[in-house]
């Protein structure tokens, strides 16, 4: 039986097809590559010698999308496709719904007419919103204060109201914190197109000569160095948390939602001293006006993944710095030669 992983050459979807090989799984790939490239594949093949099947398809071509499972014997699909930047979505809110959630309808409707009824879905910390007490847990009430996040809100609400009309569909929602870091090796990581809007790879840039120095938005929070705090997750962790989530949810129906976070939080200040400590010196910044939009500090309650899928974060913020060094450090212009 065959995984369907939709967005699966990004940075968080490549992972996850490695990992999904490394545990014997067959996997299939659909990306509309926008905002990546198809040689993340071509090097994940080279780290497991197993060979992906990939299909240019655009998740708003329903034909080409009845097409691919027609042609595939598909077991279950982990969903990331989707655009992904806050600001941005504020910008074009129309693309956004149309992409992440016209798309992600026409996906749950060509599985439902081949009979593919187990999904994982990439969410986001970002539905908790600005309301929620830290840290978050998963049954407190969501409310996303941006475009992006609420297509990520609306695809959840699409999915469990699927799930209790047809008790045949297993859904698995995944919130995820700040995933950063690369595989060990790396030959795969984190390839933004343009300017960055995540902190980490912007410091890598940084690091590795292609920006001046780090911004660092707002230094007077209400914080212990007065930086924002993030629950900072390596980005293989957060790969085997799907393939926990995927295991767990084939053999159940209904809908399950886990926060995959570390349970605590880093600040800015925090992440930039690790990163200096991978490269072994320091990094220009400064400390500038606040970003528009941010919260002070926010971290996930990740008890119940580690209930429920066994999963917890096992890699430190040095680690994630350390791997996503080397990457940045081996790919100085990502996968772009
Ligand atoms: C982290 C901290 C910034 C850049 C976003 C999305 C979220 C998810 C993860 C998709 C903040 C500070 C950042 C910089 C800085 N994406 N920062 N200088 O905002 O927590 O979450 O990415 O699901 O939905 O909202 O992550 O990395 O942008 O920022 O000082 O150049 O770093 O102010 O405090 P964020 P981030």
């Amino acid at each position: 039986m065959t995984i369907l992983v939709t967005g699966g050459t990004g940075y968080i979807g490549s992972h996850t097809v490695l990992a999904l090989l490394e545990a014997g799984k067959d996997v299939v790939v659909l990306d509309n590559l926008s905002n990546s490239s198809e040689e993340s594949l071509r090097r994940v093949e080279e780290l497991t010698g197993k060979k992906v099947a990939f299909h240019a398809v655009d998740l708003t071509d329903a034909e080409g999308l009845d097409a691919l499972f027609a042609a595939h014997d598909f077991s279950s699909v982990i969903h990331f496709a989707g655009l992904k930047a806050v600001g941005e979505s504020s910008a074009i809110p129309l693309e956004y719904y149309y992409r992440n959630v016209a798309g992600t309808i026409n996906l749950l409707r060509a599985m439902d007419a081949h009979d593919v009824r187990s999904i994982v879905f990439s969410s986001s910390a970002t539905v908790y919103g600005e309301h929620n007490p830290v840290p978050y847990i998963e049954k407190m009430e969501i409310g996303a204060s941006n475009p992006y996040g609420r297509t990520k809100e609306q695809i959840e609400d699409i999915l469990s109201d699927l799930a209790a009309s047809d008790e045949r569909w297993s859904v698995a929602l995944l919130r995820y914190f700040n995933p950063v870091g690369a595989h060990p090796s790396g030959r795969i990581g984190e390839d933004p197109q343009g300017i960055p809007n995540n902190l980490v790879p912007f410091i890598a840039q940084v690091a590795v000569g292609r920006r001046e120095k780090l911004m660092v938005f707002g230094g007077d929070y209400e914080t212990p160095d007065g930086t924002c705090l993030r629950d900072y997750i390596h980005v293989v962790d957060l790969a085997e948390g799907h393939l926990a989530a995927l295991n767990h949810i084939e053999p159940r129906a209904g809908v399950f939602r886990w926060n995959l976070g570390s349970g605590r939080g880093s600040s800015v200040l925090e992440v930039l001293r690790s990163f200096e400590r991978a490269v072994g010196h320091e990094l220009p910044y400064e400390i500038v006006a606040r970003r528009q939009g941010d919260l002070p500090a926010f971290w996930a309650d990740a008890s119940s993944a580690l209930a429920d899928l066994g999963w917890s974060t096992t890699k430190s913020l040095d680690e994630m710095c350390e791997d996503h060094w080397r990457w940045q450090k081996n790919n100085p212009n990502g996968y772009t030669a």
